[in-house]
Formats: C-alpha cells, sequence, structure tokens
C-alpha cells in the first residue's frame, strides 16, 4: 500500500483544533483511497517556545525535511510571544528553507455559505510569492530607543524570485480560465514594482494564450469585493498577497473557509498545507473554530502527493455539508459537529 510520511505542526490556539479535524478527515480519506497517511507530531508551538526559549529544535527544519508534506495548523500566541519572534522562528522559515515560493489560496464561495456580498459566485486562484519581497526580513534598527532611532525594512525583489512565481501563475492560468491579474504598486514604487511589471510583460511572452491584466494593489482591493467575477489567477508579491487572500477569505464568508498550500513546485523539499487564519486567541478553547479552511487545505495536500481522487472527495464532502446548512456561519456549528458531518458525508 502507498504510505506518504506527514509531519503535523498544530501550533497554537485554534491551530491544535483544527489540524486535529483536518487529520480525522484525511485518515478515512486515505482509507477509502486504499493508501496511508503515517502521521508525526511535534509540538513547536509558542507553548513549547515558553518552555525551551525556542519555536523549534535547532535540527527542526532537518527533522521537517524527511517527510512527504508538513499539515500546519497555525502559530502565534501574542500575550505571551511577539508575533516578530513566533513566526520568524517557526512558519517563515519553513516556507523560505523549504523554497517554497508558491503559496496557493483558494477563494470561492462554498454552497450555502452567505458572505458579505450579494449572491456572487467567483472562482479565484491568488498565488502569492511566498518567500522574498516585502517579508524578506532585511533590515535593521540603530540609534535605539532614542529620538533620532531608525528601521529600515528593505524589500528584495530578485528576477529569479519574480520570474519563478510569475511562471508558475501562468501555468495555473493556462489550465484555468486562461486570464492572469499581476498585482503591483508601480505608480508609487518605482523600482521594485516597475521591475515586477517589466518581468510580467516579458514572461508573458511565453504564453500568448493567457490574457494579462496589470493591477494597482489598492484598484485590486477594491475590485476584488466589487467584482470578484472577474478574476480568475492573481499573481501578487509577498505582501499584497498577503492582504488580498484576508479580503478573498472574507468574500468567501470568513477566514474559516480559507485555504493555503504553501508549495515547493520543485519538490526539492516538502511543501506545507495550512488554513489562511491564524490562532484566533479569541475563540481558542470554545470549540467553535470552523474546520473547513483546514479540512480544505488538507484536500489541497492530498492533491499534491497525486491522490486527487480522495482530494475530490474531500471537497465535495466539504460542500455537501455547508450546502446542508451546517458551518455555514461563524460560530453557529461547534468544531466537532462540522467535523462529524464532514466524516460522515465522506463515508
Ligand atoms: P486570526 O486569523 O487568528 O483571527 C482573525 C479573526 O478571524 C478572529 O476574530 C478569529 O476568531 C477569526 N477566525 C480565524 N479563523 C477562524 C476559524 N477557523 N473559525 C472561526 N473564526 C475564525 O488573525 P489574528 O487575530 O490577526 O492573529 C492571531 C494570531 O495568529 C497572531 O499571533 C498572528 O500572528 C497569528 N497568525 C498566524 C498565521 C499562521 O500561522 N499561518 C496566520 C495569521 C495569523
Ligand atoms: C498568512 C499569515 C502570515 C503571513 C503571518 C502570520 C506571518 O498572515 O499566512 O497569511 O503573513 O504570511
Ligand atoms: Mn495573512
Amino acid at each position: 500500500m502507498k504510505a506518504y510520511s506527514i509531519a503535523l505542526i498544530p501550533g497554537d490556539g485554534i491551530g491544535k483544533d483544527v489540524t486535529g479535524a483536518a487529520w480525522r478527515v484525511l485518515q478515512l480519506a486515505a482509507k477509502r483511497g486504499s493508501f496511508a497517511l503515517d502521521g508525526t507530531s511535534f509540538p513547536w508551538s509558542c507553548a513549547y517556545y515558553l518552555d525551551t526559549g525556542a519555536m523549534m529544535p535547532p535540527d527542526g527544519i532537518e527533522t521537517l525535511r524527511k517527510f512527504d508534506a508538513i499539515l500546519l495548523g497555525a502559530v502565534g500566541w501574542p500575550a505571551q510571544v511577539p508575533d516578530s519572534v513566533s513566526l520568524h522562528g517557526l512558519l517563515l522559515p519553513i516556507r523560505k528553507t523549504f523554497t517554497q515560493y508558491a503559496n496557493i489560496r483558494p477563494h470561492r464561495p462554498l454552497p450555502g455559505v452567505e458572505g458579505p456580498l450579494r449572491p456572487k459566485s467567483f472562482d479565484i486562484l491568488c498565488i502569492r510569492e511566498n518567500t522574498e519581497g516585502e517579508y524578506s526580513g532585511a533590515g535593521g534598527r540603530v540609534h535605539s530607543g532614542t529620538a533620532n532611532e531608525v528601521a529600515i525594512e528593505t524589500s528584495i525583489f530578485t528576477r529569479a524570485g519574480v520570474e519563478r512565481i510569475l511562471r508558475f501563475g501562468f501555468e495555473q492560468a493556462r489550465a484555468r480560465r486562461k486570464k492572469l491579474a499581476s498585482v503591483t504598486k508601480s505608480n508609487a514604487q518605482k523600482h521594485s514594482m516597475v521591475f515586477w511589471d517589466e518581468v510580467t510583460r516579458d514572461v508573458a511572452k511565453d504564453y500568448p494564450d493567457v490574457e494579462v491584466s496589470p493591477y494597482h494593489i489598492d484598484a485590486m482591493a477594491a475590485r476584488m469585493i466589487l467584482a470578484p467575477e472577474s478574476f480568475d489567477v492573481v499573481v501578487a508579491s509577498n505582501l499584497f498577497g498577503d492582504i488580498l487572500t484576508d479580503i478573498g477569505a472574507a468574500i468567501q464568508g470568513g477566514l474559516g473557509y480559507a485555504a493555503s498550500a504553501n508549495i515547493n513546485p520543485d519538490r526539492s523539499a516538502p511543501s506545507m498545507f495550512e488554513p489562511v487564519h491564524g490562532s484566533a486567541p479569541d475563540i481558542a478553547h470554545l470549540g467553535i473554530a470552523n474546520p473547513i479552511a483546514s479540512i480544505w487545505s488538507g484536500a489541497m495536500m492530498l492533491e499534491h502527493l497525486g491522490e486527487a481522487q480522495a482530494a475530490a472527495e474531500v471537497m465535495s464532502a466539504i460542500e455537501s455539508v455547508t450546502a446542508r446548512g451546517i458551518g455555514t456561519e461563524a460560530g453557529k456549528d461547534r468544531t466537532e459537529t462540522i467535523t462529524q458531518a464532514v466524516l460522515a458525508e465522506l463515508n
């Protein structure tokens, strides 16, 4: 029997609940599909940091490298550990070291879920650059604590980095509705974003069958709400993609529905699957986190592993559950109720 090794990092807050839910659904999907998912769970989190002084052990990255994929919940417990410490100690190094440069986030409303928009159908695939740009971590502070203090955070855009994410986006567009929106802010950021536009035009020459539209991030943010049906594939830098995908989540009905995959397209290291949302300290311990975003991310993991049929079954189970009115509103149904409903539907 085919077996895949999966590293589980539930993390903090609702990350633990939703990963547990997704894992149960994935186990059932594997059983039905006659393959095995062998999970190894790691307690790396803010609690782990408070115990040990680090978010993961020094050989954490090398430990993860051996796995076929990583399923992550959420990282962050700002009341006790600064986000800049927890995220740069766990989530961000995994994305960068494993060259998971394509962060794929699908945004489409599930049946029965009423988002904030008037009934609207849309199907957007956001592709966010995930290893450089505004989140490179390059910079520093000098004259700390004085009136002359300076903080510098430099964005890094490399030709290799920009070209590969755009190529990835064009390939996705080619396999979908052949439309690609490239998001920049080249009217104000005259170096990096003008460069991004130029690379877009260069790469577009190899994809004459794909219709390309450039957007400025501000206009794009409005259009995601006013005319989301006009988009197919959207490619954006790390920061812009981060913000747009929370808008994507919002128009889907909330963060509880937004899935994400951090993909290493060359497969030279494992890819990581996680919901877009964070640890939600405001609802942690209440048992009401929506596990759908995490389960959907798990379906993306199955797809990446080559188990397309199992992935499709999980997606249709989610869709049947929401179509029946379960898990369609934040806080309406408990995590356990939604999970049980997905499991029953899958069976
Ligand atoms: P958040 O996504 O955790 O929460 C934002 C809002 O959405 C909250 O009101 C929350 O209750 C709600 N929400 C989120 N997921 C939900 C779900 N599945 N079901 C129902 N409601 C849900 O964002 P935040 O509050 O800005 O961040 C909290 C912590 O999580 C911070 O430490 C932040 O840095 C971290 N964070 C981590 C990740 C990650 O690990 N990938 C992503 C985003 C934020
Ligand atoms: C996300 C999150 C992270 C990001 C944070 C927690 C660093 O917001 O996955 O969207 O910005 O990538
Ligand atoms: Mn985000």
